[in-house]
């Protein structure tokens, strides 16, 4: 399985994952928005026929803070392809082009409190915390996890 960066030729294939894999859906030109503004940090994963079986949809936040952060919009992979380490996959690859174009020192995300397996991946896998419950976050009323991963600072000379 191929891990590469998004094009925008990805989009729609990126948007069918997603409303295969999660209640969260977004617009087109939410996703458009995400390739045109931060076109290094959203990446697919391909079958070798071309076809899209996960991705990951980021983008740095756009909030005024002292420190650039990155944030997780969406992730997820086809049934058949999970557990296979593709989510790992595009989650660090998303994580270094956070650093490197963005100079980000975290990356945030929000997860239903139910959903084990990627609680699993941020926590255990990845070494996020979570750093703030939000009650009723989602549509349906499921509280969230705010989780946050702090990027380690460079050596400076
Ligand atoms: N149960 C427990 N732990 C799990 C599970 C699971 N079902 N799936 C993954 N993990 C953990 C494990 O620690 C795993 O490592 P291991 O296989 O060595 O034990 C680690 O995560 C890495 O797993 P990957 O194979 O990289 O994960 P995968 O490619 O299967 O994708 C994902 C995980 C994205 C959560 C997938 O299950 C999925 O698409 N679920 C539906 C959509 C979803 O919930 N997306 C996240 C919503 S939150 C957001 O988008 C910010």
């Amino acid at each position: 399985m191929d891990i590469r960066q998004a094009t925008i030729d990805d989009l729609l294939g990126m948007q069918n994952a997603n409303l295969l894999n999660l209640p969260e859906n977004y617009t087109f030109k939410y996703y458009l928005y995400h390739a045109l503004t931060w076109p290094e940090l959203s990446y697919v994963a391909v079958d070798p026929s071309g076809r899209i079986v996960g991705y990951i949809l980021a983008k740095m936040e756009e909030e005024p803070s002292d420190e650039p952060s990155g944030h997780v919009t969406s992730i997820s992979v086809l049934r058949p392809y999970r557990r296979l380490g593709l989510a790992n996959k595009l989650m660090r690859q998303a994580q270094e082009a956070m650093v490197a174009h963005y100079n980000a020192a975290f990356i945030t995300l929000h997860v239903r409190k139910s959903n084990r397996a990627a609680i699993s991946l941020y926590r255990d896998t990845l070494g996020f915390e979570v750093h703030v419950m939000e009650k009723g976050y989602y549509a349906d009323g499921e509280d969230a996890y705010g989780m946050r991963f702090l990027f380690p600072k460079k050596e400076t000379a």
